[in-house]
């Protein structure tokens, strides 16, 4: 077999064999799990955690009564609620938990769901600090937790397809991507008093963390993390350094974090050959202007991919072989396969205005965030330290948002320490 019949075949196999084996049930008794902060995610995530057979609600907690009371009724009667988390972990038997609170709170809620013996799967971020992500690494690995961190990207179809192609070469040598997540609205949530109510800023750090520090750390922890763990994922690195800016432009309502961003991350890697390169990853966050959305663009001396949670393209280089595609193919088995809507991927384009030309495109009809609880509960039932974004990926990816931050805040270049993982 000749390189291009090798990669060819293994083309084929990565279409067929990227695909989670996902069933939202099994012959094991279902997971017992809990759920705290019962916000707008961790209600959403009891919402699909009510479809999956695998999971049984057991409890809920929110020390917020008005936001207990709406997870407590989107888990249904047998869930026990609670107003404190000690109380819920103390009294009820849990598996799993799934940690839904503010970024401030994902260390804390995640070492004491660990002390308890439970498995967690913690909403992205994993922390509010470096050294928290370690600790909780550290803290996960000595307990054999089953630990999944919620960067659901990592369960969408289009995405595993495209790592599969990245895997197999597809791609060639992948020296940059672009990505970035532009929103234009202020990311606030309406607070149920007026600002001159005594209680007002209570419930606005509480509704509106997203805004403040000491709570989040802004755009690159609450959007930034989705794109920048696509690039760690796809490049299978760790970055080297940063250089970046960004400030507060735009929404000067009080909120302390940034309303825009814009990175440069590079990774010094070697090819097979043992010569050194740098590939670069641009990553931008803007709150005034939504052109481009939220997308990954994978650029490497083959192709390129361009990719959302809904589509995926591929644009063959004009200089590269053809990629002898054979034609569609889809997963019926399994509802997380990307499905691949263009039979004539052998007619890739050579425009080197490759988005006139045909690419090669993949679709998913799956549910990204549900069918990560389902790796996640699966990961459980084996007891399969390996889930899908493991503790170490979310230490990764904790350390590259934050570092992105410290260099807009320092104004400088920043490395990356060594010996991060
Ligand atoms: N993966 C995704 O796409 C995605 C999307 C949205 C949010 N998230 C993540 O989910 C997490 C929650 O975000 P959100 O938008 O649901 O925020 P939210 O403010 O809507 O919900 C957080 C909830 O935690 C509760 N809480 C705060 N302190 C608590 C405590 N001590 N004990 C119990 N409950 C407490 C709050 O009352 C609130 O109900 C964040 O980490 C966020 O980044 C992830």
């Amino acid at each position: 077999m000749n390189r291009r019949d090798f990669l060819q075949h293994s083309a084929v196999y990565a279409l067929l064999g990227m695909a989670l084996p996902l069933r939202s049930f099994s012959n094991d008794p279902p997971v017992k799990v809990a759920v705290v902060g019962t916000g707008g995610r961790g209600t959403d995530l009891i919402r699909k955690l009510s479809t999956i057979e695998r999971a049984e609600i057991v409890a809920v907690c929110d020390d917020y009564a008005p936001h207990l009371k709406r997870g407590g009724e989107a888990a249904g009667p047998q869930a026990q609620q609670y107003l404190r988390y000690d109380e819920m972990l103390r009294s009820e038997d849990i598996q799993a938990v799934i940690v839904a609170v503010p970024l401030y709170l994902h260390f804390e809620m995640c070492r004491q769901a660990i002390a308890h013996g439970c498995d967690v799967f913690c909403e992205k971020t994993m922390c509010h600090s470096v050294d928290e992500a370690q600790r909780l690494a550290d803290l996960a690995r000595e307990n054999r937790t089953v630990f999944q961190v919620g960067l659901q990207r990592r369960a969408n179809a289009i995405y595993r397809q495209a790592h599969a192609m990245v895997q197999t070469g597809m791609l060639g040598t992948i020296l940059s991507i672009k990505s970035q997540w532009h929103r234009n609205n202020d990311w606030r949530r309406p607070v149920p008093v007026q600002r001159d109510h005594p209680d007002w800023q209570n419930l606005e750090h509480r509704l509106n963390w997203r805004l403040y520090w000491p709570y989040s750390q802004g755009l690159m922890t609450e959007l930034g993390a989705h794109q920048l763990d696509v690039a760690n994922w796809m490049l299978d690195a760790v970055p080297s350094r940063v250089v970046a800016s960004g400030g507060n432009d735009y929404w000067r309502d009080g909120r302390e974090v940034f309303d825009n961003v814009y990175c440069v991350y590079e990774y010094d890697r070697q090819d097979e050959n043992g010569t050194t390169y740098t590939a670069r990853v641009t990553y931008s966050s803007i709150q005034s202007n939504a052109y481009e959305g939220a997308s990954e663009l994978i650029m490497g001396t083959k192709g390129t991919l361009l990719l959302t949670e809904k589509t995926g393209l591929f644009y063959k280089e004009p200089n590269a072989e053809p990629v002898d595609w054979q034609g569609e193919e889809q997963d019926e088995t399994s509802g997380a396969a990307a499905t691949i809507t263009s039979g004539k991927t052998l007619q890739l384009s050579n425009d080197p205005w490759a988005h006139r030309g045909k690419p090669y495109q993949m679709s998913a009809n799956s549910n990204s965030t549900r069918d990560q609880l389902i790796a996640f509960l699966d990961c459980v039932q084996q007891r399969k330290t390996e889930t899908i974004c493991p503790v170490e990926d979310g230490l990764l990816n904790t350390a590259t948002v934050l570092i992105g931050n410290q260099a807009i805040k320092e104004r400088r270049e920043i490395a990356f320490p060594a010996g991060l993982l």
